[in-house]
């Protein structure tokens, strides 16, 4: 088995200062990285900021003799991300890895969403990983290699009662990676999805509190770890991970109905009639891009 090394690479986590990402960084930098400790340093709900989050698990490597630098901005703006970008290109020359990791929550049903609610979420879990991960991109374009890892949620990908604004968040990363996926296969830069379940201040009043020790975030690391790595191949992926327990999750298509010639318009009655089959999982294909499906549709384009 070849040994996973991160020597003369550089990563960046976001909201590496608790929780999930404090405990890539360290592993990241146990294992020879260079790391940038990305953390605002707010309240669980994204509230105030403040640089000693980030500083502590600074401290935290260069004690275990590792290289760290902080960074205390916001993924949510623009000049965050350029600016948490900026710090491992002034203090370590380039951007190998990117762990989009910072997250916030401010849960209540769909009706009492307010804008503002919606907004603050949607900005530090959806448009902070645009905002951090162009300039990461750019440069890893540049130097023709890169590994980014997404934080999606089983709120994003399953449902969750009053999650409204965090699942779409969630689910839009994996959009994003889907894009992502493809743009960067040129460049040898590959993007992949965590679906994690942990202890951490986000999952302390979610989890039940006899499970919640036994929800290491030190079994979600490994995972990132062998994404972030040059051996891993894959780009794309979707991988649950609790517990010790690891498995893909993938947005699947059915055989499906075909209910016309390709020139016929079918019914609403006839959509109704075949909803059976047109729901049908059974043999479902997984498709790596949406063109493959198009070609799929063959036989009705003739
Ligand atoms: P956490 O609250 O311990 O860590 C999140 C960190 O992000 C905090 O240190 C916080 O200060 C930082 N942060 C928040 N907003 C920021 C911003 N705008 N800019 C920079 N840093 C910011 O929570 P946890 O659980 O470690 O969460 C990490 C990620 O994992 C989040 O994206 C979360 O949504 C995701 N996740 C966690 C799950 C779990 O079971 N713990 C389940 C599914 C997803």
């Amino acid at each position: 088995m070849s040994k996973i090394d991160f020597t003369g690479r550089v990563a960046i986590v976001t909201g590496a200062g608790a929780g999930l990402g404090r405990c890539h960084a360290l592993e990241f930098a146990k294992r020879g990285a260079k790391v940038v400790i990305n953390d605002l340093g707010g309240t669980r709900d994204g509230v105030g900021s403040s640089d000693a989050a980030a500083d502590k698990v600074v401290e935290e490597i260069k004690a275990l003799g590792g290289e760290a630098v902080p960074n205390y901005d916001n993924v949510a703006i623009v000049e965050g991300g350029k600016g948490i970008v900026q710090t491992a290109i002034d203090a370590f020359g380039k951007v190998d890895i990117l762990v989009n990791n910072a997250g916030i929550l401010r849960d209540g049903a769909f009706h009492k969403m307010e804008e503002e609610n919606w907004d603050a979420v949607v900005g530090v879990h959806l448009r902070g990983a645009y905002c951090v991960t162009r300039p990461a991109f750019i440069n890893m374009r540049e130097n023709g290699y890169g590994r980014i890892v997404m934080t999606t949620s089983g709120a994003g990908m399953f449902g969750s009662f009053g999650q409204s604004n965090y699942a779409s968040a969630k689910a839009g990363l994996v959009g994003l990676t889907n894009v992502l996926k493809l743009e960067g296969v040129k460049y040898n830069i590959k993007t992949n999805v965590i679906i994690p379940v942990a202890a951490s201040r986000l999952t302390e009043d979610v989890l039940p509190p006899d499970l919640f020790a036994k929800f290491k975030p030190e079994f979600i690391t490994p995972l990132v770890l062998y994404m972030c790595s040059e051996q891993c191949e894959d780009s794309g992926s979707m991988i649950n991970a609790a517990l010790g327990h690891y498995r893909r999750s993938a947005i699947m298509t059915g055989p499906g109905a075909i209910l016309s010639d390709g020139k016929k318009i079918p019914t609403p009655e006839e959509i109704m009639e075949n909803w059976d089959k047109i729901m049908s999982l059974e043999d479902p294909k997984y498709f790596d891009e949406i063109i493959t499906m198009f070609y799929e549709l063959g036989p009705l384009l003739s």
